[in-house]
């Protein structure tokens, strides 16, 4: 039988690089061996994203995208399609499990500074893929043409009718419409299931490519390839497979454990996953009472309403996602992991995830006066992390890092 094998090997190799492929990213592929439980959120990433992929395939199988059939043939999914219900609470579910994942992933880099040099274009790659997925969640959102669907649509789409001169023009032209009709939905549908997906499996393969080329980081932040063995592989390195593949596979069964027991038993997670107003369709005479998007996006939405001026508000709201990109200039540190930082890092990151949570919750809420001037302090915190960072981490006393993991 392994003989066999060996020849079938021997037969593809000379034919094609699938087992180079094999050796180069899993079974010769050295990473540091004091990863932690940080480390699971890249594998899980791919898991939901595997996950939206396959349910969205099933789903598009049924799903009509008009605006007289679109919210009826949900329902047709959620009733009369044998597990329809299922493939759609994956989907729905999968959206928020997707960026739950996404900024724990997000916030190991800045635990461990992975986002610093050599690994910039990982971090690029990685930003790109949030933007991306925002995009994808925002379009995907409109197509089930509830009554939250629609007027988030138009809220969201309204906003570039500030920028001046082109802004109404520009605002018609992406709804291709002069409000959010059966012209949108279609547009959107094609984007959200044939364009979008296609850059997001790009751009994962370019993140990976580019983090197998530099190595990963670890909790220590230090660089293992210094320190070879006389096979010059890292001492302080073990083969991804079988040691991680083993190691993700125990992460992934914990995180099915979570994420299925919120599809079966509470899929609209109070009104957070699946909003309630989007169980009537969409009416375009009757405004909702209170018009937010989903809690994924509502940290950049408080920092909308948190400025008074409505040009200025949505700049802010661009920026406060751009800024993100700048993260590897901006942070001057002579180390990476948070361990060896000084306290002004830990301090200033603690307030930030402090800030970025509360302006979610803010974004959430109606606003009241109250709500409005905490939304104002937190985004001044949220744009002090990033802008005062090249001193804070510049100047600040930092520990020595070991030369070997600990
Ligand atoms: C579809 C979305 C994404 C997928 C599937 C994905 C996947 C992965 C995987 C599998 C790894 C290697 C395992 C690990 O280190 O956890 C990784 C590493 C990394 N990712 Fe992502 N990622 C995504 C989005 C992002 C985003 C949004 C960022 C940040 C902006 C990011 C930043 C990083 C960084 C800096 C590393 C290297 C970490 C280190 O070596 O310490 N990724 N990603």
């Amino acid at each position: 039988m392994s003989q066999v094998k060996g020849k079938l090997v021997q037969w593809v190799d000379a034919r094609f690089p699938l087992f180079d492929f094999w050796r180069n990213h899993m079974s010769g592929y050295y990473a540091p061996k004091n990863f932690n439980i940080w480390y699971f959120f890249g594998s899980l990433a791919l898991l939901v994203l595997v996950n939206q992929l396959l349910s969205g395939i099933w789903l598009a199988m049924s799903y009509i995208p008009s605006a007289e059939h679109a919210f009826d043939s949900v329902e047709y999914i959620m009733r009369d399609v044998n597990f329809g219900w299922l493939i759609r609470y994956l989907h729905s579910t999968g959206a928020s499990a997707f960026f739950i994942v996404i900024y724990l992933h997000m916030l190991r880099s800045l635990l461990y500074g992975s986002h610093k040099r050599p690994r910039e274009l990982v971090w690029i790659f990685g930003m790109l893929l949030y933007v991306l997925l925002m995009a994808e969640a925002f379009m995907g959102y409109l197509l089930p043409w509830g009554q939250m669907s629609y007027w988030a649509a138009q809220v969201i789409t309204s906003l570039f009718g500030a920028i001046p001169y082109v802004g109404d023009a520009l605002a018609t032209w992406i709804r291709g419409d002069y409000t959010i009709s059966g012209v949108t939905l279609g547009r959107f549908y094609a984007i959200h299931v044939v364009l979008i997906p296609i850059l997001i499996i790009g751009f994962v393969l370019f993140h990976l490519t580019a983090l197998h080329k530099v190595g990963s980081n670890n909790p220590d932040g230090t660089e293992i390839k210094k320190h070879r063995d006389e096979n010059g592989h890292p001492k302080d390195g073990v083969p991804f497979h079988p040691y991680y593949t083993v190691k993700d596979l125990m992460g992934a069964a914990v995180f099915l454990i979570l994420f299925l027991a919120i599809v079966f038993f509470m899929p609209e997670f109070g009104g957070y996953f699946l909003e309630h107003a989007n169980f009537q369709p969409a009416n375009p005479l009757v405004t909702p009472e209170h018009i937010a998007p989903v809690w994924y996006m509502t940290p950049y939405y408080a920092i909308l309403r948190a400025v008074p001026d409505k040009l200025l508000g949505v700049l802010s709201m661009f920026f406060a996602i751009f800024v993100w990109f700048l993260l590897p200039w901006l942070d001057r540190s002579k180390v990476r992991s948070i361990r060896y930082r000084g306290i002004f890092t830990k301090i200033a990151l603690t307030l930030f995830v402090i800030s970025f949570v509360s302006l979610g919750y803010l974004g959430l809420i109606s606003p009241t006066p109250m709500g409005t001037f905490m939304a104002r302090v937190f985004a001044i915190i949220y744009f002090a992390y990033f802008l005062l960072m090249p001193i804070y981490t510049k100047y600040e006393k930092t520990k020595p890092v070991p030369e070997r993991v600990t």
